[in-house]
Formats: C-alpha cells, structure tokens, sequence
C-alpha cells in the first residue's frame, strides 16, 4: 500500500483521537453498523479529497468497512491532521496529506490518489478533485459518481454542469438541509471563533467585529460573536441577506466603511477579493483579518504581501504586516480558512451528520450506477430525513407524527375558511 504522510510514528496519537471523534457522532457509527453487515461498497475504489481530520478519518472507516478501497488526500494544504493521517495509514487507507504542503505537492497528493486506483467513486470538498479529473486525466474511468462537501465546490460544479463538461453525475452534499443548516451555521461559526481564539488569545468581549456574508456560514460566525459579547458589523452584496441581517439586529454597511472601524474581520463569501488592500488601508492600526472561507482569496493576501514594506510572524498563524502608512494589521492562518488551519476544524457533532449525507450518498450512487444523469443533484430528501432521525434518535428527542387526518388536510385544497 503506498501513502504519503509526515510522521507514521504519530498513528497512536491520531488513533484516540479518532476514537474521541467517533463517540461524539453517533449517526455516522448508526450507519457503519449496517455498512458492517451489508457490505454496500464492497470492491468498490474510492478517491477522496477532504480535509484530513479526526472527524473525515471516522467516515473513511465506515467506507472501508462498507467494503470501500479508500485514498484520500487533503483540501487544504493546511487542514490535515498528521496524527490522524498516520493512524489512517495504520487502519489500510492510502493518505497522501501533511500539515504545511506546498502548492505543487497539494496537486502531487490529488494526482497520488487517482493514479493509485481507478475510482469509481469521487468525493471531494473544494471540487479540486473532481476539477483534476475533468481536466487532467485522458484516460477512460469508470466513475459512477462523485459527492461535494461544500458551498464552493458546489458553485464550480454547477459552472460545469453550465458548460456542459460535466463527466459524470455528482451529489451536493453541501446542499442537504442536515448538512448546511448546522455545518455552516453551527460548526464554522464555533470553529472559525475558535481558530481565532487559539491563533491570537484575543478578549471577544467588545471588540467591533466585521463578518463579510450573510451566508450559512456568515450567520452562524456573526450570532457566535454577538454571543460573545462583541460589537458586530455585516457586509453583503445580496440585498435579500443584507435585510435579513438588519432584522436580525447587526448592523449592516459597505465594507468601505466597516474597513475603518472593525477589530476584527471575518470573511465568509465563498468569493473573491471580499476585503481588498483599499480597505486594508482604511483599518486601524492592530487589525486582525482571517477568513473562513473555502479558499484563500476573500482576503486580498496577494494584495497585501504586495503592498506591505515588512512582515513578521507574531505567533504560529498570526503574521504582522506593516503597511506604508505605518499601520499594522495581523493576518491569521495566511488567509486559509482559520478554523482548520489554527483549530481543529468543526466539532464532531456537526460533522456527524455532514459525513453520515456523504456515506449514504455515496451508498446512493453505488446502488443506482448508470443510472443517473452527468448533472449535480441534490441529496436525496429521504435521505436527508433519515440523517435527520438518526440524529434526533441519538439526542434521545422525541417529535411528533402527523396523525392520518392531519396528512389528508395537508393534501386537500377544498375546506378552508
Ligand atoms: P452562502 O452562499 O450561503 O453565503 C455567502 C454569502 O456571501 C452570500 O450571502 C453572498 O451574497 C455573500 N457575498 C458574496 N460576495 C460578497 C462580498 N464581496 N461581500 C460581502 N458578501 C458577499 O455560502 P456559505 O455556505 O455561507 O459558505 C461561504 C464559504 O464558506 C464558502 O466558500 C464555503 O465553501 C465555505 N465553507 C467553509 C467551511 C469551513 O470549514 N471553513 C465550512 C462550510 C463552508
């Protein structure tokens, strides 16, 4: 079995921690318990690009013993966890990942793990896998399907599907309601506070804070601030989103103008250039800027490396750039996404039910090979609902069913008033 790691010494480490991990989600170990018996991906190959967490390491296992040959590498030269890789090694799984790659050996890894094996089924997070494939890969593959973790993948994929290139057909886990209602929301708004919190040790608590996006992501980051007792300021493009933040009682303004006021900024747009070296010279002197984002473009980091007339690292993920009025702003985790680079990632709570969509999706695409159109899907709703039960089941809360009166008067049209 070839792999690709930093430190195989480290698998005893990584081990308890995917064991820490696998506790807290209960839904994704419901699901390994029938992929255990049945076997539904058995002799099946599977490549994978996801970040190399303690979390992702306990749904590679359910697909392993749901019969699945695995390679993974990660999607984020920063996010893999090299204790977890090396105890994924331990467990028969092919990792090409390590904390601190570089830009050729990101690509290295995603070319390690299609030439390993032919995959027949394709998952990723950040769509650079499913990207390689459509564009760098001449040879025949028999892919019944591919999955998408996130919001920015989801948005290259549907560009795809636009140009008619796409190869095969995908399933935007991203877009099942138990995955972005609490992943987003939930898991990035505590883990993006978090990797702030272990990058800088910096007080919450009446800072003005400056979170760009409304999105899942965006909400969830700016109610966690507020919680926290900060000041909290939103920028948008969406006017939609901009009013439901106004209702939601943040307040609301152009980013040229929240640039000369905020402590901290937080981009959460899924685009490019959100704060730009314009704004950058606005910003108090001791601003600190990270993102939360997929990729590392929402900040103007290229900008702002280009402008500055020094740079100093502070602290592990916090560098200080001196900008030609004098000014300094920190920048957090090189503009990679600050919850994975400078904290763990989301807790495993959440990813419990992200990674139970992505086993049963790629369940769904196994069971129904050559029979889906070369198009994103959603996740299957039945599907989304069972994530949903699982879970409830887990917490130990009951709901109600709708009585056989109640299902009729949902399906009729004619009583009324
Ligand atoms: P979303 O599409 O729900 O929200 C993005 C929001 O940003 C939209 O409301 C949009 O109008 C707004 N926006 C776009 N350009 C803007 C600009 N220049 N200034 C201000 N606002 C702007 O997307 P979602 O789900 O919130 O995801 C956001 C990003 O976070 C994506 O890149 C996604 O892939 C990523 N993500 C990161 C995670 C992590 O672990 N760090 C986890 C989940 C998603």
């Amino acid at each position: 079995m070839s792999y690709k790691i930093k430190d195989l010494s480290l698998a005893s480490e990584g081990k308890k921690q995917i064991e820490w991990a696998e506790r807290h989600m209960p839904t994704l170990m419901e699901i390994r318990k029938r992929f255990e018996a049945e076997k539904p991906l058995k002799g099946i190959n599977i490549s994978a690009v996801l970040h190399v967490t303690k979390e992702t390491a306990a749904l590679v296992k359910t697909l392993k013993i749901g019969g699945a040959n695995v390679a993974l590498a990660g999607s984020n030269p920063l996010s893999t966890q090299d204790d977890v890789a090396a105890a994924l090694v331990e467990e028969g799984i092919s990792v090409f990942a390590w904390k601190g790659e570089n830009e050729t050996e990101y690509y290295s890894n995603i070319e390690s793990i299609v030439k390993i094996h032919e995959p027949n089924i394709v998952m990723d997070d950040g769509a650079d896998l499913h990207a390689y494939i459509h564009e760098k890969v001449s040879s025949k593959l028999d892919i019944y399907g591919g999955t998408e973790e996130t919001t920015t993948g989801v948005i290259r994929l549907k560009a795809m599907e636009k140009d008619g290139v796409l190869k095969y057909p995908l399933i935007a886990v991203n877009n099942a309601y138990t995955k972005y209602l609490f992943d987003n929301r939930y898991g990035t708004g505590q883990s993006a506070i978090d990797g702030i919190l272990r990058a800088t040790n910096i007080l919450i608590a009446g800072k003005i804070t400056v979170v760009a996006g409304y999105g899942w992501v965006g909400r969830g980051i700016a109610n966690r601030l507020r919680g926290m007792g900060a000041r909290v300021i939103v920028t948008e493009v969406d006017p939609i989103r901009a009013l439901e933040a106004v209702m939601d009682g943040f307040d609301v303004m152009p980013i040229a103008e929240a640039s000369k006021v905020g402590d901290i900024f937080v981009t959460a747009t899924g685009n490019t250039k959100a704060i730009r070296v314009e704004h950058m010279l606005n910003m108090k002197d001791g601003a600190i800027l990270s993102n939360a984002g997929h990729f590392n473009v929402e900040v103007d980091v290229k900008g702002l490396k280009e402008t500055a007339v020094k740079v100093r690292n502070i602290r592990p993920y916090v560098d200080e750039y001196t900008l030609p009025n004098g000014k300094k702003v920190y920048l957090l985790a090189d503009g990679r996404l600050v919850n994975l680079a400078a904290a763990e990632g989301h807790p495993s709570e959440v990813m419990d039910m992200s990674f139970a969509n992505q086993a049963l999706a790629v369940e769904y695409l196994v069971k129904n090979r050559g029979k889906l159109e070369k198009k994103v899907y959603n996740m299957p709703m039945e599907l989304d609902y069972e994530v949903a039960r699982i879970k409830l089941k887990s917490m130990g809360i009951q709901i109600d069913e709708l009585t056989e009166e109640q299902k009729e008067y949902l399906e009729q049209w004619k009583s009324g008033t």
